[in-house]
């Protein structure tokens, strides 16, 4: 007798689709067991990458028939889609799942799956075998364009299954996808990273670099814009390195001005370019262009060249000052934000000065500082002179301290100008304000109605408070 599985085709996406018909028929089932629409909740933890994998996962859902809900402990399908990257994000996603055992005895139906970063670690899936039984479905980076083929498994099959892929060098075009919002979009170029900064996880669980075809790139943005995107973010951990294992002859600098050319988009943001191959080439694009956002994220980590060079960052203090000095002179209006380590392996009192210079010099406009955290596998882990936690709370504080008073002074410059907002979302704390980002994507919140949610609209930027400023529309 054929099974469903041998019935299924061979190729992607048309593999999926199949799938998605099945479950489709298995939740309508559901649903009048049930005596509702079945329901599903998402919960995204980490980057931005993850993010857009969360909409590719929504996406299956409500096209199988599951109603997307905020309410966790009233869905009867729980998703984590996980980080590693520092143990804080792993600690919740234990925390989480342990409340989320109680629920489920309450509601038997309620299906609980796992996937993300967090799962392509071996110690992990270990230690979900051993105590976390009542999970059904598991599965990793890799293979997340097989959910409606997992899913399905699940359905099927009594227990956990799970599903972890090692690498893969496949990108499957062509998955449905349910935005969060309606006017922007996160846009993967590419996938995976070979830097190995030694402090980090993300190679081993993301794989290896590969990018995606420029003409797939531009037609995904031709159809978002086609359906009001106005704002696109295009998502590599490496973005410099676009381009490098293709066939065809392109550079970052070369996707963007192609991106550049698609008439009704009006933002192009991107995350996150490595200082280490930041060309003068994608500078100049960007000083040319009227849509790439005026912001660059250029991640130090440290400002001291020792640490650096332990860190596998391959620049030094001096050469990124040099770069960051050639990009404040050719975009004088430009944003410079980053990310700090504090607390690497050997890390000293005057490693952190370093930093502390650096943090002066370039004027971040803001900056997101981290105690480091220690990774098993990664070549950072296994140093000697790890940094005892009173030591590091010092000296992040100074680190921090420094940010904070570098950014407000930075931030107080455009004060009083008009500035192009691009109108985001209902304010969390007065319902008659709307929040929404400048070119060089700080904050402003301003009076206005949700009806001007995903348009640019120009605002006075009256007052700054630090962090965000509050405006006016003119
Ligand atoms: N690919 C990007 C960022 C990836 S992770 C880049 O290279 O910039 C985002 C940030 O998390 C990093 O920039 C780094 O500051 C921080 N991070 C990564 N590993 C960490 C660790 N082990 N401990 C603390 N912070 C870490
Ligand atoms: Fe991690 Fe470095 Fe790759 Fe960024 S570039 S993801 S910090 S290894
Ligand atoms: Fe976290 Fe994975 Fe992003 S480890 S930071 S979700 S790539």
């Amino acid at each position: 007798m054929l099974t469903i599985r041998d019935k299924a085709p061979v190729t992607e996406p048309e593999r999926q689709y199949y799938f998605m018909d099945l479950c489709k028929e298995h939740i309508s089932r559901l649903a009048e067991e049930l005596g509702h629409q079945p329901t599903c909740c998402v919960t995204t933890f980490g980057c931005q990458m993850n993010a857009r994998d969360s909409e590719k996962l929504v996406g299956v859902l409500e096209r199988v028939g599951y109603q997307l809900i905020e309410e966790e402990e009233k869905a009867d399908f729980v998703i984590y889609n996980t980080c590693t990257v520092r143990d804080n994000a792993n600690q919740r996603v234990y925390g989480r799942l342990g409340a989320l055992k109680n629920k489920k005895k309450k509601n038997p139906h309620m299906k609980i799956a796992l996937c993300g970063c967090m799962m392509q670690e071996d110690v992990v899936i270990e230690k979900m075998k051993q105590s976390y039984r009542y999970v059904d479905l598991i599965f990793g980076t890799h293979n997340i364009y097989k959910f409606a083929e997992l899913l399905m498994a699940s359905f099927e099959e009594e227990g956990m299954v799970i599903d972890i892929w090692k690498d893969t060098d496949k990108i499957v075009e062509d998955l449905p996808v349910e935005r969060k919002y309606s006017f922007k979009s996160g846009i993967n170029i590419m996938f995976g990273c070979n830097n190995f900064c030694s402090y980090c996880i993300v190679p081993y669980v993301r794989g290896r670099e590969r990018s995606r075809a420029s003409a797939d790139i531009i037609r995904e943005i031709e159809a978002l814009v086609k359906d009001g995107v106005v704002e696109v973010m295009l998502l590599g951990q490496n973005v410099n390195s676009y381009g490098k294992n293709l066939e065809e002859n392109i550079t970052f600098a070369g996707l963007l001005e192609k991106i550049e050319a698609i008439e009704g988009l009006e933002r192009i943001r991107f995350m996150t370019p490595h200082p280490k191959d930041l060309s003068k080439e994608l500078i100049q694009v960007m000083k040319k262009s009227k849509k790439i956002c005026r912001h660059l994220h250029l991640p130090v980590q440290s400002g001291s060249t020792a640490i650096l060079e332990k860190m596998n960052r391959h620049y030094t203090k001096e050469s990124y000052l040099e770069l960051a000095s050639y990009i404040r002179n050719e975009i004088p209006d430009i944003s410079i934000t980053t990310d700090i380590i504090v607390g690497f392996p050997g890390e000293t009192k005057e490693d952190v000065d370093h930093t502390i210079d650096v943090i002066k010099a370039v004027e971040y406009d803001s900056a997101f500082t981290f105690i480091y955290s220690k990774r098993t596998g990664t070549p950072a882990a296994a140093m000697e002179n790890q940094v005892s936690e009173e030591e590091v709370k010092e000296q992040f504080n100074r680190v921090l301290e420094t940010v904070q008073q570098v950014a407000a002074k930075r931030m107080s410059l455009i004060t009083g100008q008009v500035q192009p907002v691009l109108f985001e979302e209902i304010n969390n704390h007065d319902a008659s304000m709307l929040t929404g980002k400048l070119s060089n994507n700080a904050t402003v919140h301003v009076k206005a109605d949700s009806s001007m949610i995903g348009k640019i609209l120009p605002v006075k930027l009256t007052e700054c408070k630090g962090f965000y400023y509050m405006g006016e529309l003119v």
